[in-house]
């Protein structure tokens, strides 16, 4: 008995010596720049399943469809609020022809992906699948030219053909194709990657091109925001030439992925890993604010009124290729859920430059929303990020900042063990989230709110019990948000125990 005693003693001398104390302090009376809900877009490929045998399997399919699309793919991405989807690539999007994918299906012609390993393309999913998928789930459609095997005329007469309400040829072909009224084009960029994938360019020529084409991008209705093909990762150059452009640009596009490496032809297994690459891959997320905070750095000098915004438009993990599964299918493990969260936490920081963020990608390919399998569908732990976090979208950034933030730290990686966020969503309330990177240690939070009273709090947590939990289509629920108990609400205080390696999202009356 006495044994116990002590054994218990020194396991709640050892847990309390454990538990980092943080006090987190929002400032509600100083909002921030609003964070648009475009930070939340997806994006979407004719790459490996995402589409064929992901979001659309055919109207003769047996699986659950409307025209050939998932019926539970529509519901999932509906529920987490899409608000943008940008189609059809990527690198395909540089040889993408849009004129293969309209009129009835069984006359369109097989073409080859020569982006993603030269299968054949049956055109079956074109202009008019892709406008009913986002007009399904009430997205704005982002739609990505060709400029690499395209022109100019030819991106101009694809926007005639989706945009023009007029009598010609064009707009009578899509009524011909059965849609009589013209579809929103929100957003359209022009070319992909072009300093790889899209041609191989330079900036300098790029920019010019992009003067060139964009000049005849004209719309009669709503001009859709015109999107340049920018840079990656720590690259200046394309935002440097790009942001000298003085016309027909609303966006710049970059591009950052995270790998658990750094070594793109040995990136790390998606979900076999231990704890160095849990830190490595975390590490190499939070890179994407040095990233921003580069080309914002030459944005504000080149564009100090803010016309261009910088668009993620491709973000996201990426591991080895799984053996046997269809291309840059991979699983997602509670650690994409931290990979999500702390891209948000960041991209809200950035919020008033970086206004538009497209997950790569949103079925069965890199980190995707959800993974399917005959008629099954699985949700993943990046899933449920993006639905705790439906409050954040248009809400009212606030500053958030910490005393005394401890380091988590192993082997050469060192990263913060908290990270927070905090905002003021679009129905008057307080919404904060914190993320304990840490996967051994539970944190004491003080959560301290400056310029707002405080009734109550409820919240919602998202862990497991390792750091490579994940959904499967026998456990789909092993990965997925619980409700958390144990905020106490003291004054402007609430006071929580933040488990290990656990996202808490908050709402605060
Ligand atoms: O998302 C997969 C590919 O990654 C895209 O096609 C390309 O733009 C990027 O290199």
């Amino acid at each position: 008995m006495k044994k116990c005693a002590t054994l218990l003693l020194a396991f709640l001398v050892h847990a309390s010596a454990q538990a980092a104390e943080v006090t987190i302090r929002i400032d509600a009376s100083h909002p921030g720049p609003v964070i648009s809900r475009y930070l939340y877009g997806q994006f979407m490929e004719h790459l490996g399943r995402d589409i064929y045998d992901g979001a659309w399997v055919g109207p003769d399919s047996p699986i659950p469809n409307r025209n050939g699309l998932r019926l539970d793919v529509l519901q999932a991405l509906k529920d987490i609020h899409v608000p943008v989807i940008r189609w059809p690539g990527g690198c395909y999007a540089d040889e993408y022809h849009w004129r293969n994918g309209i009129g009835p299906p069984d006359e369109r012609p097989v073409t080859l992906n020569m982006s993603w390993g030269g299968i054949e393309e049956t055109n079956a999913f074109g202009t008019h699948e892709f406008f009913e998928l986002v007009e399904a789930i009430g997205a704005d459609a982002y739609v990505a030219g060709n400029l690499g095997t395209g022109s100019a005329r030819e991106m101009a007469e694809w926007l005639e053909y989706m945009t023009s309400d007029s009598h010609s040829t064009l707009a009578e072909l899509r009524r011909a194709n059965g849609r009589d009224a013209p579809w929103r084009v929100a957003f359209f960029g022009v070319g992909n990657e072009s300093w790889g994938c899209g041609g191989n360019m330079r900036p300098e020529y790029y920019a010019d091109l992009y003067r060139q084409t964009a000049e005849f991008l004209k719309v009669s209705g709503e001009r859709p925001k015109k999107i340049a093909s920018g840079g990656h990762d720590a690259l200046t150059t394309w935002t440097e030439a790009l942001s000298q452009v003085r016309t027909n640009i609303d966006g710049i596009s970059h591009h950052y992925y995270t790998t658990p490496s750094g070594v793109w032809a040995a990136k790390g297994s998606a979900t076999e890993f231990a704890e160095g690459e849990w830190i490595s891959t975390l590490s190499r997320a939070l890179r994407v604010e040095d990233h921003i905070a580069a080309q914002e750095a030459i944005l504000g000098r080149n564009d100090p009124e803010g016309r261009i915004g910088l668009y993620f438009d491709e973000w996201g993990a990426w591991y080895d290729a799984t053996p046997g599964a269809s291309a840059l299918y991979q699983q997602n493990t509670l650690r994409d859920a931290f990979v999500a969260a702390l891209h948000f936490h960041v991209f809200h920081r950035h919020a008033a430059r970086v206004r538009m963020a497209n997950i790569a990608q949103s079925v069965n390919v890199l980190q995707a929303m959800v993974l399917t399998q005959g008629d099954a569908l699985v949700l993943t732990p990046t899933y449920h990020v993006f639905k705790m976090y439906v409050p954040f979208q248009d809400a009212m950034s606030l500053p958030v900042s910490y005393d005394e933030l401890p380091d988590y730290v192993l082997g050469q990686y060192r990263v913060p063990s908290l990270s927070a966020t905090a905002a003021r969503g679009t129905d008057g309330k307080l919404y904060a989230s914190v993320a304990n990177l840490n996967p051994h240690e539970a944190a004491e939070i003080s959560l301290t709110v400056a310029g707002a009273p405080l009734k109550r709090a409820s919240a919602q947590v998202l862990t497991a019990d390792a750091m490579n939990s994940y959904n499967t289509f026998a456990v789909p629920g092993a990965v997925q948000p619980k409700p958390f108990g144990g905020i106490v609400v003291a004054g402007s205080t609430l006071k929580m125990t933040l488990p290990a390696r656990a996202i808490v999202m908050i709402g605060i009356d």
